[in-house]
């Protein structure tokens, strides 16, 4: 190790699982961090909510004042694994305020505050990385941020929740329901003892917000992002899916649409197995990138866990430690395109629509008729089931969320209906 080198001091926000691969992997593999970014890099300070021994973490480097971390004037990096808005964001404000680079793994906030955060980064000239905060080892900010800058990014679709991932597979391979396999889930330590934000699309909405703010050089917010998770995907649905050669899957999609408006929304997917997410399986997780240059790109890993996110954490920490030495910073929020958010109701989206009805004659013709009614044009229809209650399953052409809205009230209504089961987005050549 070269004795000249200078010293980077790094304060930790945070000590959990993630925080403490950081922690560990920062005192295994000091020599090469030090030889790729050019200073000794030297954990300093350790802030948690309260005190207790951590493995792998000298006592004495923990506190319980937050606020000392980021006003150490020695500390130049504060790495932010606390989660959770606040008190995160006035420690990263405060941090950023005097002067030091902070590298966060925090999604829900900076799909709430990114703006805030970035533009105080701008104005102090320090940098603000986050690649651990989508899809975890996954480089998939780095690649859309820099790699990707000169293209045109017409699409972005990724699983980018590992829970629902594993839970959706499950289902699919293994024909479990959904209640059994969450149980199970929970048990493996996966999900969360509350699953909400995992299984109602939340998590992937916030990172559905980065990829979208990323893609399109706009800001978007998570409350822009329409979101629907996977608690109403029955095992029937899964069945039916797999009938016509698809898997259901959790996405998170950006797009632009013919208005040039960013379309940005979490929701269940019926993909055809041909399409390369639809091998996506158990917790993984992967971002399907289309461009007009490149063409489709697809980015795929481990998208939680300690290591795997500590890994993309080390990886900003040796960026931001080289511009410290250069006396530069890197790419900030690039929004200077501003675009509007599309209203979800003009989406248009091909679906599945499936639903029980009586058997006897003109049914079908009836129910073609109500998706006429709403200009809805049909792909394909399938019957299963006979005698008294007849399950029909409906694939339909591009149609708008309004539209297709209108005709399952219409359906619901018709007498000739039991009930509409379910309505899932289709993606790709399902039929
Ligand atoms: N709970 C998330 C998942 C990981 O299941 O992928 C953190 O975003």
């Amino acid at each position: 190790m070269d004795a000249g080198l200078k010293t980077i001091s790094i304060g930790m926000l945070g000590a959990g699982v993630v925080g403490s691969q950081v922690a560990r992997l920062l005192q295994s593999d000091r020599q090469e961090l030090s030889d790729r970014s050019g200073a000794l890099l030297v954990l300093k300070k350790v802030g948690v909510r309260t005190l207790s021994a951590r493995e792998g973490i000298d006592t004495s480097m923990i506190t319980t004042d937050l606020n000392s971390i980021v006003t150490d004037p020695e500390i130049n990096i504060v790495i932010e694994v606390m989660g959770g808005i606040e008190p995160a964001r006035t420690l990263i404000l405060e941090a950023i305020k005097n002067k030091k680079s902070v590298i966060t793994a925090n999604k829900a906030l900076l799909a709430t505050h990114g703006h805030e955060l970035f533009n105080a980064a701008d104005a102090a000239k320090v940098d603000l990385y986050y690649e651990a905060a989508v899809a975890g080892a996954i480089p998939i900010i780095r690649s859309m941020r820099e790699s990707l800058a000169g293209d045109q990014i017409t699409r972005v679709m990724g699983i980018v929740n590992g829970t629902t991932n594993y839970i959706l597979t499950k289902m699919h391979e293994e024909g479990r329901e959904f209640a059994d396999v969450l149980k199970e889930a929970q048990a493996l330590g996966y999900a969360e003892a509350d699953p909400s934000a995992d299984i109602e699309g939340h998590d992937a909405a916030a990172k559905a917000a980065l990829l979208a703010s990323l893609a399109f050089h706009s800001t978007v917010t998570i409350d822009e992002v329409y979101c629907e998770g996977i608690t109403k995907i029955s095992i029937d649905d899964v069945n039916a899916a797999k009938a016509m050669k698809a898997v259901i899957k959790l996405l998170a999609i950006a797009e632009i649409t013919v208005n040039d408006e960013i379309s940005v929304r979490v929701h269940p997917v019926m993909l055809p197995i041909s399409h390369p997410l639809a091998s996506v399986r158990d917790a993984f997780n992967a971002v399907y990138v289309e461009s007009e240059a490149a063409g489709e790109l697809m980015f795929y890993g481990r998208g939680a866990g300690g290591a795997p996110t500590a890994s993309a954490i080390l990886g900003d920490l040796v960026a931001v430690t080289r511009h410290r030495a250069y006396s530069t910073v890197g790419y900030g929020e690039s929004d200077y395109a501003d675009l509007d958010i599309a209203p979800t109701s003009q989406v248009r989206s091909q679906f599945f629509v499936r639903l029980h009805v009586a058997d006897k004659s003109g049914v079908l013709a009836s129910i073609a008729q109500t998706f006429a009614s709403e200009d809805i044009s049909i792909q394909t229809v399938r019957q299963a089931g006979m005698g008294k209650d007849a399950e029909l399953i409906v694939v339909t052409h591009k149609a708008s969320e309004d539209a297709l809205d209108a005709c399952v009230k219409k359906l619901s209504k018709m007498e000739i209906v039991t009930k509409v089961e379910s309505v899932i987005r289709v993606e790709g050549a399902v039929s």
